[in-house]
C-alpha cells in the first residue's frame, strides 16, 4: 500500500540536510516548534515569503513572525531595547514573540512584515527547529502551518490535513508540548500584549515591574481578527449539550463521564488544558460531532489564552 504520509519525515541527519537544501532554494517546509507547527520559508526571500501567503491563503496584510536562533542574529534586522533584552534573557528560547521596530538595513522581506515599520521576532525552543536555524544561518518566516482561519497544528499529521502533498516536506517533531501559539507582546512603545499565550501578561508585568499600555493599538495584530482558529463547527458557551451528536469540552475533576465529553485536563491543570485544546477540537471534528459545547474554563494564567482562542473560534 502506498504511504499517504510520504512527505512526513522523521528527524535525522538526512532530513536536516534535505530541509535546509529546500529552504535555501526558496521552498517551504512544515516544521515543529514547542507552541504549534510552523510553515517555514526564508524570511529574506521574496519568493519564499510569497509562497507562504499563497499556500496558507493568508491576507497579505497579516504579517508573519520571523524566527531566529539567538540575539546575535536578530540585531541586524530589528532595533532592540532594554525591555526586550530583559525579556529575552528571562524567556528565550521560548513561547514569546516580540514586536520591534524594523531596522533600516533589515534584510527581512517587506512582504513578510506586511510593509509595516515593525517586525515580529521569536526564538523557538524546540530542538529540531533550533538545529535547523543553527545550520541554515537565515531567519525563518513561520506562521502556524494551517490554512488561514483554521486551527493551528500540533502534530505533523495536522499539517498534512491542511496542505496534503502541496507541502513537500513536513518534519515530525512529536506533539507540540505547549499546544497554543506564542504570547505576542508589542515593545515598540509601552509594552502591550497583542495575543495572550502560555506566558501570561500578569507574569510579564510582575517580572518587568512596569505597567502595560491600556490603549487600543492602531495597528491591530491581524491574528486578532475576530474569526480565527475555527474548527469549522458551531461553538456554544456555558451550556451542556442535550444531543449525543454534540460534543462537550470540559475542564477539571468534576467531569469525566459521557462519551461525548472531552476533558482538557482531568487534574485541572491549565497548562495541560492548553496543550490539549487544538487536538481535542480536531478530534471532535473528525469524530463527526455537529456542535461543540464548552463549560467554564477559569480565566487565569494560561486560561486567559485558552478562553481567547475559544472565543475567536466561536465567531
Ligand atoms: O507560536 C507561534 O507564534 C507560531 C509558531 C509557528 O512560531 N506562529 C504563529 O504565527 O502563531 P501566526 O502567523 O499564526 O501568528 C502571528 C501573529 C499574528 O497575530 C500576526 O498578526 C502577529 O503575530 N504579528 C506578526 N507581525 C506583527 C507586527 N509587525 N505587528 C503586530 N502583529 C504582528
Ligand atoms: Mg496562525
Amino acid at each position: 500500500m502506498k504511504n499517504i504520509y510520504s512527505n512526513i519525515y522523521s528527524f535525522n541527519k538526512k532530513t536536516l540536510k534535505k530541509t535546509i537544501d529546500s529552504l535555501n532554494l526558496g521552498n517551504l517546509a512544515g516544521l515543529p516548534t514547542e507552541t504549534v507547527y510552523g510553515l517555514a520559508g526564508n524570511a529574506y526571500s521574496k519568493k519564499a515569503v510569497k509562497k507562504i501567503f499563497k499556500l496558507k491563503k493568508r491576507s497579505n496584510r497579516n504579517p508573519l513572525i520571523i524566527h531566529y536562533l539567538n540575539l546575535k542574529n536578530v540585531k541586524e534586522d530589528v532595533i532592540t531595547n532594554d525591555i526586550f533584552t530583559n525579556l529575552y534573557k528571562k524567556y528565550c528560547p521560548g513561547p514569546i514573540t516580540f514586536i520591534l521596530k524594523k531596522n533600516k538595513n533589515s534584510k527581512v522581506n517587506d512582504l513578510a512584515n506586511a510593509n509595516l515599520d515593525t517586525v515580529a521576532v521569536r526564538f523557538p525552543e524546540h530542538k529540531i527547529i533550533r538545529s535547523i536555524l543553527k545550520k541554515i544561518n537565515l531567519p525563518l518566516a513561520m506562521p502556524s502551518a494551517n490554512l488561514s482561519s483554521r486551527l493551528s497544528p500540533v502534530r505533523a499529521v495536522d499539517v498534512f490535513d491542511d496542505f496534503r502533498k502541496k507541502l513537500k516536506i513536513i518534519v515530525d517533531g512529536g506533539k507540540s508540548k505547549i499546544g497554543i501559539e506564542s504570547t505576542v507582546i508589542d515593545l515598540t512603545k509601552k509594552p502591550k500584549i497583542l495575543r495572550p499565550g502560555i506566558i501570561s501578561g500578569k507574569e510579564i508585568k510582575k517580572f518587568l515591574k512596569t505597567n502595560f499600555s491600556k490603549k487600543k493599538s492602531k495597528v491591530k495584530s491581524p491574528g486578532m481578527m475576530k474569526k480565527h482558529y475555527s474548527p469549522g463547527i458551531p461553538i456554544i458557551f456555558n451550556k451542556k449539550p442535550s444531543n449525543p451528536n454534540h460534543a462537550c469540552i470540559v475542564f477539571g475533576k468534576k467531569y469525566n463521564y459521557k462519551k461525548n465529553y472531552f476533558n482538557l485536563s482531568k487534574k485541572g491543570d491549565l497548562k495541560e488544558a492548553a496543550a490539549n485544546l487544538y487536538s481535542v477540537m480536531r478530534k471532535i471534528k473528525k469524530d463527526g460531532y455537529k456542535k461543540i459545547f464548552i463549560l467554564k474554563i477559569p480565566k487565569l494564567g494560561p486560561g486567559i489564552a485558552i478562553n481567547d482562542r475559544l472565543n475567536r473560534a466561536s465567531k
